[in-house]
Order: C-alpha cells, then sequence, then structure tokens
C-alpha cells in the first residue's frame, strides 16, 4: 500500500487561466501545488479545491521573475518532487509598448519569469517524471509566439522561446512516457492587458475566456500534443505564418497591438 500522491504543479495559479487550468486538475483527481506572489487568492483557490473536489492543495507563495527563484521553489516543494505527474508553467506578463520607452529592468523581469524561470522549472521537475515514466508538461506560449511582435517585442520573443523549446522537447521524449505541450492562446480575458498595458489595443476586444482557454490546453496536455493553439480565430495563425512574408506578418501583428492613443 502506497500514500503517493499525483501532484500537478501549476505556477500564476492565483488567477486567470493558471486558476482554471488549477481547477479542471483537481477535477481530474490530482493534488494541486499552486504557486505565484498573492497569498490570499492562492489560500482562497486551494479551500476551494479542497472543499469542491476533495483534493490536497498546497499554497507556496514565490516570486518567479527574480534570479535563483526556481532553487527556491525547489528546496520549498522538497520530497513532493517525486510525485509532480503534471507541471504546468503558467505564469507570464507581458509589456506593451516600445522597446526602447520600456523599464530595462522590468524587461529583464520578464524575460527572468516568462524564459528562465520556465525553463529552469522544467529541467528541475522533469528527471522524476522521467524515472516514474509518466509526466505531462504544460508551458503556456502565446499565438503571438509565431511572428514578431512590435509593440509586444521582448514579450513576443519569450513565446517564440517557450514554443520552440516545448516543441523540441516533446520529440527528445519521444516513447520516455512524459510529453510536452505548448499551448498558445490569442487573447483572454484575464489581468493580462492590464499588467501589460494593453487594454487599449485591438487584440484586447477579441477576447476568448480563460476557462475555454484551460479546457484547451489541459485536453491537449492529456492527449499528448506538441501544441495546440487556441479558440477558433487562432487557429489559422500557424498556417498564415507559413504563406505570407515574415515582416508582413511581424507589421500586420504590431498594427494590432499599437497603444491607443491615451486621450
Ligand atoms: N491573457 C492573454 O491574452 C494571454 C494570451 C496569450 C498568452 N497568455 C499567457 O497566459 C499565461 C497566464 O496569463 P493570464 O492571461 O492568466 O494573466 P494573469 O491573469 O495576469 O495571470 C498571470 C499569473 O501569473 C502570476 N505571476 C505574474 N508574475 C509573477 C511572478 N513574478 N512570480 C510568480 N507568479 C507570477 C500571477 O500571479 P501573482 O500576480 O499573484 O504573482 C497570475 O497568477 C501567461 O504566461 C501569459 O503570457 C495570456
Amino acid at each position: 500500500m502506497t500514500n503517493r500522491r499525483n501532484w500537478a504543479l501549476v505556477t500564476g495559479a492565483s488567477g486567470g487561466i493558471g486558476k482554471d487550468i488549477a481547477l479542471l486538475l483537481a477535477q481530474r483527481g490530482y493534488d494541486l501545488i499552486l504557486v505565484a506572489r498573492t497569498e490570499d487568492k492562492l489560500q482562497a483557490l486551494a479551500q476551494e479545491i479542497e472543499t469542491s473536489h476533495q483534493r490536497t492543495a498546497r499554497v507556496i507563495v514565490q516570486d518567479l521573475g527574480v534570479h535563483g527563484s526556481v532553487a527556491q521553489l525547489m528546496n520549498r516543494i522538497g520530497s513532493d518532487v517525486s510525485d509532480i505527474e503534471v507541471l504546468v508553467n503558467n505564469a507570464g506578463f507581458g509589456l506593451n509598448g516600445a522597446f526602447a520607452d520600456t523599464e530595462a529592468h522590468r524587461l529583464s523581469e520578464m524575460v527572468q519569469l516568462n524564459v528562465t524561470s520556465l525553463m529552469e522549472l522544467t529541467r528541475a521537475v522533469l528527471p522524476s517524471m522521467q524515472a516514474r515514466r509518466c509526466g505531462y508538461v504544460m508551458n503556456i506560449a502565446s499565438v503571438v509566439a509565431f511572428q514578431p511582435c512590435p509593440h509586444f517585442a521582448v514579450y513576443g520573443a519569450t513565446k517564440a522561446f517557450v514554443l520552440s523549446m516545448t516543441e523540441a522537447l516533446q520529440l527528445e521524449l519521444s516513447g520516455s512516457g512524459v510529453s510536452a505541450t505548448a499551448v498558445c492562446p490569442g487573447s483572454t480575458a484575464t489581468e493580462f492587458h492590464q499588467v501589460a498595458g494593453s487594454d487599449r489595443s485591438l487584440v484586447a476586444k477579441l477576447m476568448d475566456s480563460s476557462a475555454s482557454v484551460a479546457q484547451q490546453a489541459v485536453k491537449a496536455t492529456f492527449a499528448r500534443r506538441s501544441s495546440v493553439v487556441t479558440g477558433l480565430m487562432n487557429k489559422p495563425m500557424p498556417l498564415i505564418n507559413r504563406l505570407v512574408p515574415r515582416m508582413w506578418m511581424a507589421a500586420g501583428v504590431g498594427q494590432l497591438f499599437k497603444k491607443a492613443a491615451r486621450r
């Protein structure tokens, strides 16, 4: 008789897409390790998971936007790491605006969170998944990963990294019982656009719900797909990117992200 748990670790679980993914994983019978910076929101979600789904939820308050944070997180997870079956690298943010006008330290924080912490956490959790020959890595990229993205230049580049790394990893993991799935949502109704300062952009008016994005993300992850573009309107993006010259696409997408003039 073993009392091993099947943990799912979700970063950025305090709201938006991450919260909805955590709830779906609890419905599927996973115990949850919930990570973000806002403790009261994580505690409220943990309580919802424990009362509505009768699963255990651990709350770990951790800023993943600073150097060395994944090592700290791994220390706090401790021996539970060997029972993590699902890793969801969801925490991320964007910054809308001209590259030269954006504060340099905020750009570095974004790269640390969206790229370095995602990569380090995947590297830290993967060996135990491989040892038990069962695991799922879900990395949240974006439809902006498919082409350069003026007015979201660094954010778009971080998501291109996530998509490329995840698809490569999926092939490396073939036959191992572990898979990696990149999720590419389009504009989604969360706090993302307020944080990014893109709430007046054209794309912020064309939103999917985070519940719908989460459902498609979880389905693709358990189907062990290498990637999924969520939302009917976004599905053609990879194909369009193959047909239209890259800098034309970038110019078009840049228009969508151009900030609406402040009154
Ligand atoms: N919404 C969209 O239009 C859209 C489109 C494509 C892709 N995405 C991607 O989807 C993912 C989830 O975003 P969302 O739309 O759900 O936005 P959101 O509502 O702003 O959620 C972001 C989550 O990340 C956490 N987070 C932010 N900075 C963090 C840090 N330094 N350390 C730890 N956690 C941090 C936030 O929690 P705390 O503030 O409590 O730390 C929150 O839980 C992101 O990777 C985003 O790039 C979003």
